[in-house]
């Protein structure tokens, strides 16, 4: 083979390559952004938690807001300190991280690394853990636990049931 046609050849495999690299990677990404069953009316968003998977990030909608919701493993809920479990919306034994996914730094949406078990801010680089603390600068604060009521296995996204209520009266929420 010459030299140029080798360069080609050699080019068409990387870059098809490359391609597969950035389709794996968008799948990857609709796969973690994956919605639940939910139903939106009137300023709320119900969502049915059954069907989450451990690990994995759903992203729902309210109010124009993209809603993180992630259900913690549970080697996940024994490491974390009493801080991060006082921010858990427990149904059943289950334990979720629910919170507006915008970086409290400048608004942008943080992306999960399933395999840190925490969100990083490709913005500026902060970083939050997996009940939404903030780990590294600049985020000044966790990300914002939106009102809600649990009603059975569904959580209702807008409305302040005890279980948040509860969280206000603990100073969880600010
Ligand atoms: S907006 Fe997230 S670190 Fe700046």
């Amino acid at each position: 083979m010459a030299d140029s046609s080798r360069r080609d050849f050699m080019g068409k495999v990387f870059g098809g390559w490359a391609a597969l690299g950035g389709l794996g990677a968008l799948y990857a990404a609709k796969k973690t952004w994956d919605p639940l069953p939910s139903v939106k009316a009137a300023g709320f968003t119900k969502v049915d938690l059954s069907a989450a998977e451990p690990n994995v990030l759903n992203v729902e909608k309210w109010r124009g807001k993209p809603i993180f919701i992630l259900k913690k493993t549970p080697e996940m809920v024994a490491k974390q300190s009493e801080e991060e479990t006082a921010r858990d919306v427990v149904v059943g034994k289950d334990h979720f991280l629910v919170c507006i996914g915008l970086c409290t730094h400048l608004g942008c949406i943080p992306a999960y690394r399933p395999d840190r078990h925490d969100f990083k801010c490709a913005c500026h680089g902060g970083e939050f853990d997996v009940s939404g603390i903030n780990t590294l600068p600049p985020p000044p604060s966790p990300m914002v636990i939106p009102p809600f009521k649990i009603e059975g296995t569904t959580i209702v996204l807008g409305e302040e049931g005890p279980e948040y209520k509860k969280m206000k009266e603990a100073g969880v929420i600010a």
